[in-house]
């Protein structure tokens, strides 16, 4: 198996090598190829990711991310959007799981986010007076995220819109509801606003939420606070031919440097990578070793315990 890895700024540098040894552990053939983005990079070229890397990077079929930070740059565009643009990573899949130390208990749930249009489509015009940004729905990104959260449908899909304000959501409403009529899955819709709501008040009734890309950015964040925070939380970018798989939190600049940021995120991003590659049962030994190491008290601060990076990731390594 040949994957490219690109641990980025902050503490991305900090969580993927421990990722990346778990993943050795498990695949002894793992072949992976550095790819360096991010603001050192940045600050050396003058820009954060060079076209040579998209090839090296199609080449392997996916990417394993750390974070990145932003670089203090008014025209600078995020390379997170431009790799999920440049590969087609249609759908952006957070999965949000209670594990032994969540405040909440049976909290199981996946986030389908639409990944390339909405808010982010990169349509906009700014002056001194007014800012427009064009809120972008199409029928084809519509039917395509349906059917990726379909795929991923248990009991229920949840279609989460604004359709009774916006023209937009109308559309992905109801193009949503015609992929889950066509594919026979039971689905309900909620009102972004009381999603937001619903999430704090009755989270086990989720199953898997469909949302276009702002509220499924929004909501998703909201999720990781349930389950005891960003540090745990995993994400897929899929498309058809590519993947890209990363924990949903950013570079950490206020702990960066200090070995204490939480691995679990990446670690269990990467095995969503194995999942994508058809590696189930490995993703799955994964899994249950996060959940082993939680359960026997191994802790970074973030969760309210004293354990580094490194002590988390080897009690997850000696747990495989
Ligand atoms: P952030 O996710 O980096 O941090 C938010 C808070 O969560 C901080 O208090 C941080 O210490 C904590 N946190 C995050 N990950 C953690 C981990 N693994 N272990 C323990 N604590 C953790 O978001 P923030 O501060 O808004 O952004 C920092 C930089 O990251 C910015 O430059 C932003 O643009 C960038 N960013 C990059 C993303 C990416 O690469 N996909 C996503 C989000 C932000
Ligand atoms: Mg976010």
């Amino acid at each position: 198996m040949r994957i490219a890895v690109a641990p980025g700024d902050g503490i991305g540098p900090e969580i993927i090598p421990p990722t990346v040894r778990i993943l050795k552990e498990l695949i002894p053939d793992l072949e992976t190829v550095p790819v360096e983005v991010g603001l050192t990079r940045w600050r050396r070229e003058g820009r954060a990711i060079a076209p040579e890397d998209f090839n090296v990077i199609r080449d392997c079929g996916c990417l394993l991310f750390g974070a990145i930070t932003t670089p203090p740059d008014p025209d600078y565009s995020s390379v997170v959007v431009r790799l999920r643009k440049e590969l087609d990573l249609y759908a952006n899949i957070r999965p949000v799981k209670s594990n032994p130390l969540s405040p909440h208990s049976g909290v199981d749930f996946v986030v389908v986010r639409e990944n390339l249009e909405g808010l982010y489509s990169g349509v906009e015009e700014i002056n001194e007076e007014e800012a427009r940004t064009t809120r972008v729905i199409t029928r084809r990104g519509t039917e395509r995220i349906a059917r990726v959260a379909c795929d991923h449908t248990r009991e229920r899909l949840t279609i989460v819109h604004k359709a009774n304000v916006l023209k937009s959501c109308a559309l992905f409403r109801s193009v949503c509801r015609e992929v889950a009529e066509e594919r026979q899955v039971e689905y309900d819709e909620v009102l972004v606003d009381v999603a937001a709501y619903l999430l704090i008040r009755d989270p086990g009734r989720f199953d898997v939420i469909v949302a276009s890309n702002l509220f499924g950015d929004i909501l998703s964040d909201e999720a990781a606070g349930l389950v005891g925070g960003l540090g745990l939380c995993p994400s897929a970018n899929v498309g058809d031919d590519y993947g890209m798989f990363e924990p949903v939190h950013g570079s950490a600049p206020d702990i960066a440097g200090q070995g204490i940021a939480n691995p679990i995120g990446a670690i269990l991003s990467a095995a969503m990578l194995l999942e994508w590659k058809g590696r189930g049962d490995e993703a799955h030994r994964v899994r249950e070793a996060v959940d082993r190491a939680l359960e026997d008290g191994y802790a970074t601060p973030d969760l309210g315990g004293k354990d580094s990076t490194e002590e988390v990731a080897n009690a997850v390594l000696d747990r495989l």
